[in-house]
C-alpha cells in the first residue's frame, strides 16, 4: 500500500523511479534543493564506472553487460544519506533491484501515461531504446512490463497536469 510518509532515520534517502521522460531528474534536482540534501544519478554513476556514456556502453556491449553495471551501481545506493537518488527508467528490469532500492531509503514512482512521457522524449539521441522506427509503441511495451514494479513503490505521484514544483510537493507533503 503506497504512503507518503516523510524521509525519516531508516528512511535516510529519496529515490525516484519511473520511466523516461518521467521527469526524474528535473523533480530529483529540485528535491534536493528543497531539503538541502545531495543528488546523485544512477546513470551518471554507470557512466563513470564503465568510463563511457549509455549509449556507447549499449552500443559497445549490449544491453545485459549496461544492465549489469546498473545492477553493481543500484547495490551500493544503500551507503548514500541524505541523497535524492535518481534511477534510470530500466532499474526495475532486474528484478532482484528492487529490494536493493528499498533498502536505500523511501522510493517515489513518478507515473505518467504513455503519451505524455513521449512528448517529453521523443527526439532525444542519448536513450538506446527508443531509437527505433516506432518509439512510442517500444515505450508502451516497455511501460506495460515494468509498471507493476514501478508501482511496488511506497509513494506513487501522478505527474500528468502537474508543474514540478507540484510534484515536489506532493513528495515532500
Ligand atoms: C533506460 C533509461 C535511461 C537509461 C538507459 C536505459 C531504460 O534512463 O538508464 O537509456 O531502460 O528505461 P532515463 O530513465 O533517465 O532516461
Amino acid at each position: 500500500m503506497p504512503t507518503s510518509d516523510p524521509p525519516s532515520p531508516s528512511s535516510p534517502n529519496l529515490l525516484l523511479v519511473g520511466f523516461m521522460g518521467a521527469g526524474k531528474t528535473t523533480v530529483g534536482r529540485r528535491l534536493a534543493r528543497c531539503l538541502h540534501w545531495d543528488v546523485v544519478d544512477c546513470d551518471d554513476l554507470i557512466e563513470a564506472r564503465a568510463g563511457k556514456t549509455i549509449s556507447e556502453i549499449f552500443a559497445d556491449d549490449g544491453e545485459d553487460a549496461f544492465r549489469d553495471l546498473e545492477e553493481e551501481v543500484a547495490a551500493t545506493l544503500a551507503d548514500y544519506r541524505h541523497t535524492v537518488i535518481t534511477t534510470g527508467g530500466g532499474i526495475v528490469e532486474r528484478r532482484a533491484n528492487l529490494p536493493r532500492l528499498h533498502a536505500a531509503g523511501r522510493v517515489v514512482y513518478l507515473r505518467a501515461r504513455p503519451e505524455a512521457l513521449y512528448a517529453r522524449v521523443k527526439g532525444s539521441s542519448h536513450r538506446p531504446l527508443l531509437q527505433v522506427a516506432d518509439p512510442l509503441a517500444r515505450m508502451r511495451d516497455l511501460l506495460a512490463r515494468r509498471a507493476p514494479r514501478y508501482e511496488e513503490a511506497d509513494q506513487i505521484v501522478d505527474t500528468d497536469g502537474l508543474t514540478v514544483e507540484e510534484v515536489v510537493e506532493a513528495i515532500l507533503r
